[in-house]
């Protein structure tokens, strides 16, 4: 082993990492070393001094101030003229094929306790339609509205990513142009005991875990990404989490006020239900826009009203947003990025002290991620736009209750029964003012409202029966 890597790694204070290397064989050896030469070994003691050994203070900018927004519903003539103009420009941009969609699907999905990358979910309220397939459908169907095929870039973490190509093969890519699809695969950080010492998930391997969505960035870089999206002169990134089925893959409005606002990033906000809502808040200090995530303002903050009443601090972000490509090309232009670390508490397999795998029932280390949305105090400019709800967030995290599977199928069978009912249909509904049928719309055929009544139309649907399963 190069003299130089023991050096950095013991000056690390992480010699104990080299503890078995000799009871490896050649391959193992050779596979951990390459491994160990990744890490940066010169950020380790301070991390683990800032973020393990001690908690990271959270500091909250004493003048932060609720971010401002552009309405839902223009409340002058002069927004209501922008909108209409955003619209044109949003529609411009995706005939011009300036446009591409990118997915974050390097998580985990621990919550939702499924066992298989979280996009190959099955989340179809009457089949077994994915959260990919959705997206896809959706993308296709952008591609054939606006005659420019849209580019989707997914991100995969190393742990998913075989997994997640494996399923679209399977699937035969749901049908969209094989070289449409860049999957790429985010970085990694090793993960921390609670005494600073990073863990071993064996004998010959660190255990390493995602750095989180922050790590998109700088990923799209070194993957060749932004290189493919010059080569194809594409300028602006549609970005949503894998976890939402119903976000619109791309949105005319958004994207061409993103445009016309110079905006370098920009963001879609929603009222939070209420002042717990795990959603992050859009806030302001120093003239600069910031996300503090739910587990991270003071309750205070969360709880301080208006004089009529409403929430303060009322923008939740439901993680979706359109980035310049220019503005990616100039974070990362020296090839590294470096966005605030957030520490998360975990049970982490890895080797005891006798050197046996043993998976804890608590947690025992530490992981580090960043967050994609610690960008936004980097844009010189930011636009944030209302969205509505019923619209654009259904996410899947858990697996029962509020933001479930189950939740958000009761959504996309709301939106579907939205539609269809503005385009004429009888929808059955409940005495509580549900949708009494069980509703799915293919997003191949429908992107839109105006998709929807051309749907109606061909196939002459006039009626959904109380109790109906229906697929269109
Ligand atoms: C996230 C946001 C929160 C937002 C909410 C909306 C964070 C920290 N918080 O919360 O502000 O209001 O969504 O639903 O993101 N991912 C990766 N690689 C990683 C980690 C995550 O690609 O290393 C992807 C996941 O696949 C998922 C997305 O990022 O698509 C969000 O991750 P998750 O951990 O589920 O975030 P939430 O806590 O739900």
């Amino acid at each position: 082993m190069d003299e130089n890597l023991k050096k950095m790694i013991s000056d690390a204070g992480q010699e104990h990492l080299l503890c078995y290397i000799d009871e490896l064989s050649a391959e193992e050896k050779r596979v951990f070393i390459e491994q160990l030469a990744a890490v940066d070994w010169q950020q380790i003691p301070q991390l683990a001094a800032d973020y393990v050994l001690k908690r990271p203070e959270i500091s909250i900018p004493a003048d932060l101030t609720p971010a401002q927004f552009f309405p839902l519903t223009p409340a002058d003539s002069a927004t209501a003229e922008l909108y209409a103009a955003a619209d044109a420009k949003g529609a411009e941009l995706l005939r011009a094929g300036k446009v591409c969609c990118l997915t974050v699907a390097g998580g985990q999905g621990t919550r939702l306790g499924f066992d298989g990358p979280k996009g190959t979910y099955p989340i179809g309220p009457v089949t077994d339609r994915s959260l990919f397939a959705y997206f896809a459908g959706a993308i296709a169907r952008a591609s054939e509205k606006y005659g420019k095929t849209v580019c989707w870039y997914i991100m995969t973490s190393p742990i998913n990513r075989a997994a997640t190509e494996a399923f679209f093969k399977e699937k035969n890519y749901f049908g969209l142009p094989q070289e449409s699809v860049f999957f790429f695969t985010q970085g990694t950080m090793p993960a921390f005991g609670t005494d600073g010492k990073l863990l071993l998930s064996s004998k010959g391997t660190l255990a390493l875990s995602p750095d989180g969505h922050g790590g998109t960035l700088l990923a799209l870089r070194k993957s060749g990404a932004l290189d493919k999206m010059i080569a194809d002169g594409c300028e602006y990134i549609s970005y949503f989490q894998v976890d939402n089925p119903l976000v619109p893959v791309v949105s005319p409005r958004f994207i061409g006020l993103h445009a016309l606002e110079n905006s370098e990033m920009s963001a879609i906000m929603l009222s939070k239900t209420n002042s717990k809502e795990k959603l992050g808040n859009f806030c302001v200090s120093n003239g600069r826009t910031m996300i503090i995530e739910y587990s991270d303002l003071p309750d205070e903050l969360a709880e301080k009203r208006n004089a009529d009443g409403t929430l303060a601090f009322v923008a939740g972000s439901p993680a979706i947003h359109v980035l310049s490509r220019k503005f990616v090309e100039k974070l990362t232009s020296g090839g590294t990025l470096r966005l605030p670390w957030h520490r998360a508490d975990k049970k982490i397999a890895c080797l005891n002290e006798n050197g046996e795998l043993f998976t804890p029932s608590e947690p025992n280390g530490v992981k580090l991620e960043s967050f994609i949305f610690d960008a936004l105090p980097l844009a010189e400019k930011v636009m944030i736009l209302e969205g509505d709800r019923a619209e654009v967030f259904a996410p899947t995290k858990n697996a029962t209750g509020v933001d479930s599977a189950e939740s958000c199928r009761e959504m996309l069978t709301a939106r579907n029964a939205r539609q269809l009912k503005l385009a004429g249909v009888d929808i059955p509904y409940t005495a509580d003012g549900k949708v009494d049928a069980v509703i799915e719309i293919d997003p191949a055929k429908v992107l839109d409202d105006e998709d929807a009544a051309a749907l109606v139309e061909r196939t002459g649907l006039k009626k959904v029966e109380p109790g109906e399963r229906i697929v269109l």
